[in-house]
């Protein structure tokens, strides 16, 4: 494998193993990244969105007042090329995953997603089920020159405080859907992302 990818498979499993979340930063290069952030759906912001056919809609989450962006899952057979890139390195997260933390990850998920300005998820848990099979929660952003004053910050709770991390381009986050509680804090540009989860079954 890429020795580079290779050291940042490592670093998500470290940080993975000691605090149930890890932070990497070019997990996507700058071509990567401008390439999915120019599809149609991330193009012109909202607008593409709300004009989009029934069958094509990026749909707005039903709950506004917990959460204010707009998703779409991603069919892996009919992805562009720069997101197929993007979902092979996941499979081969996964895999990683898989043999140096004994875990048993079957699948992944990916939505595209799209919080307008001012928009915010407030805090929460991934798994909310018992039942439920997202294991690994793993968001990679898509915001070039994102400022501290865009606001956006991903907040992560701990048990002895939180941590804030900026939404910027390339940055993967990846941590324990069952165990991490955190929340969106409000926007004030559109926030692009890939968020997906990694599943058990
Ligand atoms: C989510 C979520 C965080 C982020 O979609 O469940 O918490 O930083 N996203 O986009
Ligand atoms: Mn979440």
């Amino acid at each position: 494998m890429d020795e580079n990818l290779l050291f940042k498979f490592n670093a998500i499993a470290d940080g993975l193993a000691e605090d149930g979340i890890a932070v990497v930063d070019s997990f996507l290069n700058s071509d990567e990244v401008k390439s999915i952030g120019e599809e149609d759906e991330f193009k012109d912001g909202l607008l593409q969105f709300k004009k989009a056919g029934i069958g094509q809609a990026q749909e707005r989450q039903i709950n506004e007042s917990i959460r204010g962006d707009y998703i779409q899952w991603i069919d892996p057979a009919s992805a562009s090329a720069p997101i197929q890139i993007y979902l092979e390195k996941l499979s081969r997260l996964r895999t990683f995953l898989n043999q140096s933390l004994f875990l048993s990850l079957k699948d992944v998920e990916v939505h595209k997603t799209i919080y307008p300005p001012q928009s915010y998820y407030k805090r929460h848990l991934d798994q909310f089920k018992k039942d439920d099979h997202r294991k690994l929660s793993v968001i990679c952003y898509l915001n070039e020159e994102w400022k501290e004053s865009d606001g956006g910050q991903l907040r992560v709770y701990f048990p002895d405080g939180s941590k804030d991390f900026f939404p910027i381009a390339g940055r993967l986050v990846c941590f324990r859907s069952d165990l991490l509680e955190h929340e969106v804090l409000p926007t004030e540009r559109p926030r692009m992302s890939l968020t997906g989860w990694m599943l058990d079954r």
